[in-house]
This record gives structure tokens, sequence and C-alpha cells, in this order.
């Protein structure tokens, strides 16, 4: 099953130096393309839109003002099974909860500098490429 996903590799990845690393272990994945990618600040529109179902929760304003704090990497990945795949390299949200070998329990401690977003779902897959990458969706 070919799909695509849209990955974020937050400010704090790119703070730290870890997107070459990242982007790395996606590359690995056999079968797996980086089809876009792009540096890039986010504004307040594009993350009300992104994070929007989350609103009035209490990590929003925090979690709105961190993907504010520094460039993002944004990424198309296409592959078989990609969308459950990158989220299985990533780890659950709580990096402590994440298990080693995983990016998040490899490199994170935080849970709002969890360093990736990845699309959950084929739905939400497709909103959130269409936001970021509006010529390919
Ligand atoms: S929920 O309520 O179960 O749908 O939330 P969840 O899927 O775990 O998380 C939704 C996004 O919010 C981020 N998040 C947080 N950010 C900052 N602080 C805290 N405490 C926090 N908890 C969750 C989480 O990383 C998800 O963002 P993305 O970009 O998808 O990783």
């Amino acid at each position: 099953m070919t799909q695509r996903t849209l990955v974020l590799l937050k400010p704090d990845a790119v703070r730290r130096s870890l997107v070459g690393e990242i982007i790395g272990r996606i590359e690995r994945k056999a079968g797996w393309e980086i089809t876009a990618l792009e540096l890039r600040a986010l504004d307040q529109d594009t993350l009300e839109q992104h994070y929007g179902e989350h609103k009035g929760k209490p990590f929003y304003e925090p979690l709105v003002e961190f993907m504010s704090s520094g460039p993002v990497v944004a990424l198309v990945v296409e592959g078989e099974r990609v969308i459950e795949g990158v989220r299985q390299l990533a780890g659950p949200t709580d990096p402590i909860a994440a298990a080693p070998g995983s990016i998040r329990g490899d490199f994170g401690t935080i849970v709002r500098e969890n360093l990736i977003h990845a699309s959950d779902s084929e739905e939400s897959a497709e909103r959130e490429l269409k936001l970021f990458f509006p010529g390919r969706a």
C-alpha cells in the first residue's frame, strides 16, 4: 500500500543538529522516498490550521509557541505503509514512554520538545500535505 505522509522535524531537532540523523533513519527504510524537503519558519495561520483540532487543550498554546520558536524541516515521504511506519520510527508522544531505538526514545526527554511530527492517518496526511505543499497535493 503506497502512501504519502507529511513529516515535520521540529525546532528542537533543527537546533540540536539532529536533522541528518532523523532523515537518515527515514532514508534507510526500504522503498521509502523523500519527494519534497524544505527548511521553513511556520506562521501563526499555518500552525492554527495544522493544530486546529487541539485548540482549547492545555498543551495547545505551548505547542504553537514552541513550533514558532525556530524553523522546521518539512518533508513529504512516500512509500509502503509510510504513515504508520514513520509514526513507529518516531515513537509515542512522550519521549520517556518511547522505546530506545525510536527517534523520541533515543533523543527526547520533554513532551513538548519531541522532535518530529508525522501524519496519523490517510485523512490527516491528505489535509496536511495540502497545507504544507499545496502544489504537490
Ligand atoms: S491527543 O489529545 O491525544 O490527540 O494529543 P496527542 O496526539 O498526544 O498530541 C497532539 C499534538 O500535541 C503535541 N503535544 C504536546 N505539545 C506540547 N506540550 C504537551 N504537553 C503536549 N502533549 C501533546 C503532540 O506532540 C502532538 O503534536 P505532533 O506535532 O503531532 O507531535
